[in-house]
């Protein structure tokens, strides 16, 4: 396994909300990333988001034009997992799903070099679980990256029961070069981040389901009067509903606890496809942006 200095490819799989920014954060910090996605319409998707972030970036003066342009220069798309065949590290970024998950730690750790990092940025499944899908768990890690990635600093860095200390140096190390700030913590269900979280933006949803008050009430309350940055369900919808509910139903079943029961009225949406921003609709309606 290399230092965290001598990364130079990174593997990004998934191209979604998460995985576009995370391969964002890579590039942006120098090294040359392979984007892999089983659809490649999702593909073109992240190329155009991340060339509008960074293009946010640049006019706010945060990064140079030169940045820009060199992050996006970096940046590799793909549909064949074979890519990740040269990467230092892999960061899997799929979809909030076990069984898909489990099944492409398989075919990573077919594919990858014996040397890389396996990382995943699971928001709630155990590292320890996904671990034992692949052929080197002492290599998997999780790397969960905040929700947008290029502006959150923090990265919740999870050990596996296998997880080498070597893995864990490189991680901890490879954070600190994308100018995050990396924090350890354990394999339970949700981590710290959304063992906290999740049943706080579930409440809000129940609030709304009783008609406690309204969505924007709900929201008004949280940001006005605990200074959060924005209210628990424009939150829910910038996460996505359906991930929202994922870790809820993991956090139900894995610890058997009825106060994580999931809102009926977040299956409910999350049926309906209003799964938040990236479907136009959620709490709130985006159609117009
Ligand atoms: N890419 C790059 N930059 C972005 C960006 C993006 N996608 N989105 C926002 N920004 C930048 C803006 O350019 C701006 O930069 P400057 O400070 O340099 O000017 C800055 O972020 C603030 O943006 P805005 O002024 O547009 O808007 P804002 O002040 O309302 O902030 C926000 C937006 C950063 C999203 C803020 O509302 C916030 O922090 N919200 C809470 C986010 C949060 O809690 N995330 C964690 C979710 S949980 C998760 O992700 C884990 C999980 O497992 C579910």
């Amino acid at each position: 396994m290399k230092a965290a200095g001598e990364v130079t490819r990174v593997g990004v799989v998934g191209a979604g909300t998460m995985g576009n920014g995370i391969a964002h954060v890579f590039a942006l910090a120098g090294m040359d990333v392979a984007l892999v996605d089983v659809d490649a319409d999702a593909l073109e998707r992240a190329r155009a988001t991340i060339q509008k972030n960074l293009d946010r970036q640049v006019s706010r003066e945060r990064i140079a034009a030169s940045d820009a342009e060199g992050a996006l220069a970096r940046l590799g798309t793909g549909t064949d997992l074979d890519a990740l065949s040269d990467a230092d590290v892999v960061v899997e970024a799929a979809t909030e799903n076990p069984g898909l998950k489990f099944e492409l730690f398989r075919s990573i750790a077919d594919v990858a070099s014996p040397d890389a990092l396996l990382a995943t940025n699971t928001s709630s499944i155990s590292i320890t679980e996904i671990a034992a899908h692949a052929d080197w768990p002492e290599r998997v890690i999780g790397m969960h990256f905040m929700n947008p990635v290029p502006v959150m600093k923090l990265v919740e860095v999870i050990r596996g029961l296998e997880t080498s200390d070597e893995a864990t140096r490189l991680t901890l190390d490879l954070c600190e070069r994308l100018g995050k700030t990396p924090v350890a913590a354990n394999d339970f269900p949700g981590f710290v981040s959304n063992r906290i979280l999740m049943p706080m933006i579930n409440e809000a949803v129940v609030c709304l389901m009783e008609g406690v008050a309204e969505a924007d009430a709900i929201d008004a309350v949280m940001k006005l009067g605990m200074n959060h940055p924005m209210g628990p369900l424009a939150l829910a919808d910038l996460i996505g509903l359906d991930t929202c509910l994922a870790i809820m139903e993991v956090l139900h079943r894995d610890l058997g606890d009825s106060k994580y029961r999931p809102c009926p009225l977040l299956r409910k949406y999350v049926s309906a496809g209003r799964v938040g921003r990236k479907s136009g609709r959620g709490f709130y309606d985006y159609s117009e942006s």
